[in-house]
C-alpha cells in the first residue's frame, strides 16, 4: 500500500513539475505584448492545432487584443487584427516591417528569393518591384490585355454552353482554367501546352508556403530537421519541373519586341536581360515568371469562386447583380470592360487572410511594446474584416455596405485590405482586378446558376481548406441554366444589332447556327452577298463575312 502512495506522490509530484515547467504562466510583462499560455519549445503552436490558421488567430485576437504575440516554435510574431493598428504598421512601420522571413519555397522554388514575393527588402526587389509597376503590372499593361480577356471569357462561356444547360459543372476548375489561360497569354504571348501541369505544379508549391504546417516554418533555424518533413524534398522537385517548363517556353520564345503596347510580360522581362540598369539573369527572369502565376493566377480565381458562393447564398444579391448586368450589356453580344465598369461593386473574400507574412529589419517599439529585431508580422484581414468595431454585422455578405462608402478595395481605409497595403502591397491589383470582373460578369450575364440535386442556396458548404491561400474546400459544383434555342423574342432590341465578324472553326460555326439566327447588315438581301475567293493553297473569302446576329434571350427566372 505504502509503496503505491509513494509510487502515487512521486506520480503526482512529477506531473506537478512538469506543469509548472510546462505552463508559464502569461503575465502580462511590462513592455510586452499580450499573448495566451505558452508551452516550452512549441510556444503557443497548440493553440492553432486543429484550426485553419486565420480562424484560429482571429479567435486568439477576439481574447488578447488586435495587437498579440504569438510564439510559433522559434518564430516570434505578431498578429495584427485591427484596422487601427493595420494603419499604424503599415504606414508610420511600413518600412522597418519591408522584410520577408525566410521561407523554403522562397528559397528552393523563388530561385534563392530572386522573385519579388519571396525578395529581401533592398535594392535588388527595389528595383524588380519598379519594372514590376511601370513596366508589368500597370494600368496600360492591363488594358493591352483586354482582348485576350475578353476571348478567353468568351472560350469559356462556349464551353459551358457546349456541356448543356441543366447539367452540373464543376465551376472550380472552369474558372482554374479560365484564370491559368488568361495569366499565360499575358506572360508568354500564348496559351502554353503544359498549361495544366505547370498551374497545378504551382499549386503545389504554393500550398506547401502554408507558414503553420512545417517543422521547417516553426523552427528556421534548425536546418537538420528540415529533412525530416520532405518538404524540402517535395520543393525542389517541384522546382526541377517547373525550371524545365519555363526553360522550354523562353527557348521557343521568339518576342515581339518591336511594339511595346504588345508585348507579353516574357518580352518585357528579356528586354531588361540586355539592359544596363537592373541586368536580370535567366534565374531572376523565371523567378519573376514564377510570381506571375504564384501571386496571379489562385489569388484571382479564388475570388470569384468565393464571390459566386456568396451570390448563390444569396439570390436577392444575385438577382440584382444580374439584372443590371444584363441591362448596362443590354443589346450587345458581348460584354466589353466599359459595361461592367463600377458595376461589380462586391465584397472581395481576401484570399490570403494573413496578406504574406513581413519581418522586422531592426527592432522597433509600437504603442510602447518593445519589439525585437526580426519578429514576424501577420496583418490577419480576416479578423479586420471581421472587426464588429467597424463592421456592422460583419459575418453576413452585404455588398451594399460600399455604396457611397469612403472605404476602398486598394487598401486606403485599413478596414479592408484584399490586396494589403505598405509598399509590400500587391503590384498586381489592377490585373487582379480585370482578372475577377469580366469572368464573373461573363458567368453571371449568360447563365443563371442553381445548385445540384435540388439543394437549396442555403445549404451550400462554405468551408475553407487550409493553406495560403483560403480556398473553397469542397468544388464548387453549380448547375449553369440558359436557353438553349432562340426564342426571337431578343436581349435588347433589333433596332442596335450587333455586326460580328464569324469565327472560322468549324465547330465554332456549329455553336453559332444553333445558338443564333443570322441575316446581313444594312437589310441586304442574302443573294447580295459577295462570294468571291482569295488566291491560295486553301480557298478564303476575299471580304471578311459580316453579318447581324439576332439576339437571342436568356432564361431569367
Ligand atoms: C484578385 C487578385 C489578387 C489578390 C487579392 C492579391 C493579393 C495580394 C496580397 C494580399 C499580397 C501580399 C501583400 C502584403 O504582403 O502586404 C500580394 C502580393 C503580391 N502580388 Fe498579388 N494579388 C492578386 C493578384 C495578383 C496578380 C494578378 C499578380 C501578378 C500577375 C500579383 C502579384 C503579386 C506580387 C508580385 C506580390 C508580392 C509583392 C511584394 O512582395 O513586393 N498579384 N498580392
Ligand atoms: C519548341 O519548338 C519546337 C520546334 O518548333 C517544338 O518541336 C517543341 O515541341 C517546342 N517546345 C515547346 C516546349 O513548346
Ligand atoms: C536586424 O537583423 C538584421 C538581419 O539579421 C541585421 O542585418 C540587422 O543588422 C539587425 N539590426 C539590428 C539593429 O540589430
Ligand atoms: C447528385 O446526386 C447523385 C445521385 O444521388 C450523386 O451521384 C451526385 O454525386 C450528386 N451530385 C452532387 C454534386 O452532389
Ligand atoms: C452599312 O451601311 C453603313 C452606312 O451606309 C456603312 O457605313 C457600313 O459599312 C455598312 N455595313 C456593311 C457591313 O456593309
Amino acid at each position: 500500500m505504502e509503496a503505491i502512495s509513494v509510487i502515487g506522490f512521486a506520480i503526482a509530484l512529477f506531473i506537478f513539475f512538469i506543469f509548472k515547467l510546462l505552463i508559464t504562466p502569461s503575465k502580462p510583462k511590462k513592455n510586452q505584448l499580450p499573448e495566451p499560455w505558452r508551452i516550452p519549445i512549441i510556444g503557443h503552436m497548440h493553440h492553432l492545432i486543429g484550426t485553419i490558421p486565420h480562424r484560429g488567430v482571429t479567435e486568439l485576437a477576439r481574447k488578447y487584443g488586435p495587437l498579440m504575440h504569438l510564439q510559433l516554435g522559434e518564430v516570434s510574431t505578431i498578429v495584427v487584427s485591427s484596422p487601427r493598428w493595420a494603419k499604424e504598421i503599415l504606414t508610420t512601420h511600413d518600412i522597418t516591417f519591408a522584410d520577408r522571413p525566410e521561407t523554403l519555397t522562397g528559397e528552393i522554388v523563388g530561385y534563392h528569393n530572386t522573385d519579388i514575393v519571396f525578395a529581401p527588402y533592398g535594392e535588388y526587389w527595389r528595383q524588380l518591384r519598379k519594372i514590376c509597376t511601370l513596366e508589368l503590372l500597370n494600368t496600360k499593361k492591363v488594358k493591352s490585355f483586354q482582348t485576350l480577356r475578353n476571348e478567353e471569357c468568351w472560350s469559356t462561356v462556349n464551353e459551358i454552353k457546349a456541356l448543356g444547360s441543366g447539367k452540373p459543372i464543376d465551376l472550380s476548375k472552369c474558372i482554374s482554367k479560365l484564370i491559368a489561360r488568361i495569366i499565360s497569354r499575358a506572360t508568354f504571348g500564348k496559351g502554353i501546352k503544359e498549361e495544366r501541369v505547370f498551374t497545378e505544379t504551382v499549386r503545389e508549391a504554393i500550398e506547401l508556403t502554408g507558414g503553420f504546417d512545417d517543422i521547417a516554418d516553426i523552427f528556421p533555424s534548425k536546418k537538420f530537421l528540415h529533412h525530416l518533413s520532405g518538404k524540402r524534398a517535395k520543393l525542389t522537385k517541384i522546382q526541377k519541373k517547373l525550371d524545365k517548363v519555363i526553360d522550354n517556353i523562353i527557348s521557343n520564345h521568339s518576342g515581339s519586341r518591336s511594339s511595346s503596347s504588345r508585348e507579353c510580360l516574357l518580352d518585357v522581362l528579356l528586354r531588361h536581360k540586355d539592359e544596363a540598369e537592373l541586368p536580370l539573369t535567366s534565374d531572376n527572369v523565371k523567378a519573376v515568371i514564377f510570381d506571375m502565376f504564384a501571386a496571379g493566377t489562385d489569388t484571382s480565381s479564388v475570388v470569384i469562386e468565393w464571390a459566386i458562393s456568396e451570390l448563390i447564398r444569396c439570390p436577392r444579391v444575385m438577382k440584382e447583380l444580374q439584372a443590371k448586368l444584363r441591362e448596362a450589356v443590354k443589346g450587345k453580344e458581348r460584354i466589353e470592360e466599359e459595361d461592367i465598369q463600377d458595376l461589380i461593386n462586391y465584397e472581395v473574400t481576401p484570399p490570403l487572410p494573413l496578406l504574406m507574412p513581413r519581418e522586422c529589419r531592426e527592432p522597433c517599439e509600437i504603442n510602447g511594446y518593445n519589439i525585437a529585431n526580426k519578429t514576424k508580422l501577420l496583418v490577419n484581414v480576416f479578423g479586420i474584416n471581421r472587426d464588429p468595431e467597424y463592421w456592422k454585422d460583419p459575418e453576413s455578405f452585404i455588398p451594399e455596405r460600399f455604396e457611397n462608402s469612403p472605404i476602398n478595395i486598394m487598401g486606403s481605409e485599413y478596414e479592408y485590405l484584399p490586396f494589403g497595403g505598405g509598399r509590400r502591397m500587391c503590384p498586381g491589383a489592377s490585373m487582379g482586378l480585370a482578372n475577377v470582373e469580366l469572368p464573373l460578369a461573363n458567368l453571371l450575364y449568360y447563365f443563371d446558376w442553381k445548385l445540384p440535386n435540388g439543394t437549396s442556396h442555403d445549404e451550400l458548404d462554405m468551408t475553407e481548406l487550409f493553406g495560403a491561400v483560403a480556398q473553397r474546400k469542397t468544388k464548387l459544383v453549380l448547375v449553369p441554366m440558359f436557353q438553349d434555342i432562340m426564342d426571337g423574342s431578343g436581349l435588347g432590341s433589333n433596332k442596335n444589332p450587333a455586326t460580328w465578324e464569324l469565327p472560322s472553326r468549324i465547330d465554332n460555326w456549329l455553336i453559332c447556327c444553333y445558338y443564333f439566327d443570322w441575316k446581313l447588315p444594312n437589310d441586304s438581301k442574302g443573294e447580295d452577298l459577295d462570294m468571291v475567293e482569295v488566291f491560295g493553297a486553301s480557298v478564303q473569302r476575299k471580304n471578311e463575312l459580316h453579318m447581324v446576329l439576332e439576339p437571342y434571350r436568356f432564361s431569367q427566372n
